[in-house]
This record gives C-alpha cells, structure tokens and sequence, in this order.
C-alpha cells in the first residue's frame, strides 16, 4: 500500500519537476536502498564533518541532553523524523535506557530497509526499549503522531535534514511541528552552521566521487521505478556555495542535448547541451536565524548543543 503511494507521487513530482523550467527534481527520492547505502559512504568520508559533529555532541554532552529532555519522571515518546541508522541517536537512547529513564522511541524514515535494520540492531542492542518505527515520508507522517496527547513528545529531528528545505518548506514543517506539539512538547533540531565556505565546499564538491553517485543514483531509480532511459554518462555532477545565503546546492548537468524517454508518464524530456537539474540544497545557518525561526513557530530556545569548533548546532525548542 505504502509503496504504491510512494510510487505514483515519484511519478507525479518527477513529472512536475522536470516539466518546469529550470527542472528539477526532490531530494527526498535519493533515499531509496541504494542511495541510504551511498549516504552511508558521504558520512563516512573525513571531509564530511557534519556526521562528526552530531555524534561528538552526543557523546560529549549526552548526560545534558538527558537533563534538557526530561522533565521528571513521566513517560514520555521519543519521536525522531528521517531516523536512518540512528547511530548518534543510539548514543543517547543506550544512555535513556542505562538511566533507567521511562520512554518509547518513534522512529520515522522513508527507506524501509533502514527501518528493518534500525529495529534489528535495536532489539539486540537495546532488547528492553520499546520501539514503534513508521514507514514513510516525515513530512506527512507528522500528522499521525498526535494519537496519545497526553503523553509528552521530543521529537528528534538531526544530522541537518532540514538544510533542504527551501525557505518556503521550511516554514511549513515548522509550522506543522508546532500545530502537532502541545505546550511543553519539545524539538531538537540539528543545523549546519555557516563556517569557511572552503570547509563546507570539501564536504560536498566530492573528494570521493560519492555525491556525485548519490545524484546519479536518482535517475537510476526513475530508470527502474518509472520506465525511464536516462543516460548518466550524460550528466555531470557540481555543486555551489552561496555565503549569503548559505545555500550549497547541488546540480546534474546534460554535457549533450539529449532527449530521455519516461515510460511510466509516457513522456519525452528535453535536455539542452549543459541544461542543468537542479538536485539539493543543503542549506547552512547561523545561530540569529535559529532563534528567529524558533519564535517564529511558538517555540523558545531551550539550549543550544554545539560541537568544539562550532561547525553544527543541535538546537533544542521548547512548545510555548
Ligand atoms: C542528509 C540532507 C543532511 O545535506 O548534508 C550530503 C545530504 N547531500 N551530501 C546534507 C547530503 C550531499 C545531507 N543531509
């Protein structure tokens, strides 16, 4: 059922993205199996630093995490949005758990196979957690959360995932995070912090060649989901920095004009010689602008976890 919703909005927003001038294309389908995979290798690369931030907040400042978290002894849910391997989320989980602290942990990611994986490694890891993982996309799952009012919900919502969010979906997921928080509910966010653009351009202009098979694999999966005949010998991978902005976005770029065939929308695209598609933003920000957007959505800063050099920021909101 789920996959077959899935399927046709691939369809729809595929055929939406590339229809518009400049195309483009959501980045949130670069997660099927194999693109959760590739993403596996972007965190690990050493040029990646986000993924080392995060799990150094964690590690260093779990204990006070916990402390921010908990208010008393209540049983509260632990929801987290696009849980994907939760390897940093596991740190403070294995510390809830050793804390004796009394919680559920929700989470939600639109690859199932990291799901099945998440929860196998948790019942061995962590066999007395309770864990209800949901399959899809966070954005709509988000609606479903709200069944038990009455019990408290931190939600998780880490590793920068919102950097891609345009201004426009940024203020539409915080607004519905806020609409389905209730007063005293709490979200802690990860941001990637604007720093040396040399720096952030080492993390995505790709020593390793992996974002640009990240990218690739996306026309690989409208390939073999919808019927398509992409070339990608034929695109090119590049990605910019604005420092204004602090947008890095990334592009897939035709080196030839070409035309690609879309069996499942019955289409034909053109592409012009050097027409480029535009893939990602991984949007990067400085701490102002956190506390702006949260005042903004009816939340308070609560207290801001930064790393040693202040490269990210897992920000904690509370519901006002
Ligand atoms: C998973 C969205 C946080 O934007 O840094 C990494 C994805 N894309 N390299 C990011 C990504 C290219 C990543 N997020």
């Amino acid at each position: 059922m789920e996959k077959k919703i899935l399927l046709s909005q691939l369809a729809t927003d595929t055929l939406k993205g590339l229809s518009s001038n400049p195309k483009y294309l959501l980045s949130k389908y670069f997660y099927d199996d194999e693109g959760s995979r590739i993403f596996q290798d972007i965190m690990n690369m050493p040029e990646y630093y986000l993924t080392d931030c995060e799990h150094e907040i964690f590690s260093t400042q779990k204990e006070k995490i916990t402390q921010a978290i908990c208010a008393g002894n209540k049983l509260f849910n632990l929801v987290e949005l696009g849980s994907g391997d939760g390897l940093k989320t596991k740190i403070l989980l294995k510390h809830l758990v050793e804390k004796g602290i009394n919680f559920q942990y929700t989470p939600v990611d639109i690859s199932a196979k990291a799901n099945y994986e998440l929860v196998e490694s948790l019942k061995k890891e962590l066999p007395t957690l309770q864990v209800e993982a949901k399959t899809g996309d966070y954005f709509r799952k988000l609606k479903t959360l709200n069944g038990h009012a009455s019990i408290q919900k931190i939600i998780l919502f880490l590793g920068a995932n919102i950097g891609n969010f345009s201004e426009n979906e940024t203020t539409e997921f915080l607004s519905r995070l806020s609409t389905y928080s209730n007063s005293g509910d709490k979200v802690l966010i990860g941001f990637d912090l604007k720093k040396s653009p040399a720096i952030i351009m080492e993390a995505y202009n790709d020593p390793h060649g992996h974002t640009r098979r990240f990218n690739l694999n996306h026309l690989v999966r409208i390939n073999r989901e919808l019927d398509a005949d992409f070339d990608i010998r034929q695109f090119e991978q590049q990605t910019t920095y604005n420092p204004q902005t602090g947008e890095v976005k990334s592009f897939l770029i035709s080196n030839t004009e070409q035309t690609v065939q879309i069996g499942a929308l019955e289409k034909v695209f053109h592409f012009e010689k050097w027409e480029a598609v535009f893939m990602e933003r991984s949007r990067k920000y400085d701490i102002k602008t956190i506390e702006e957007l949260a005042l903004n959505h009816h939340f308070k800063v609560v207290q801001n976890f930064t790393d040693q050099r202040n490269y990210f920021v897992d920000s904690l909101w509370e519901k006002i």
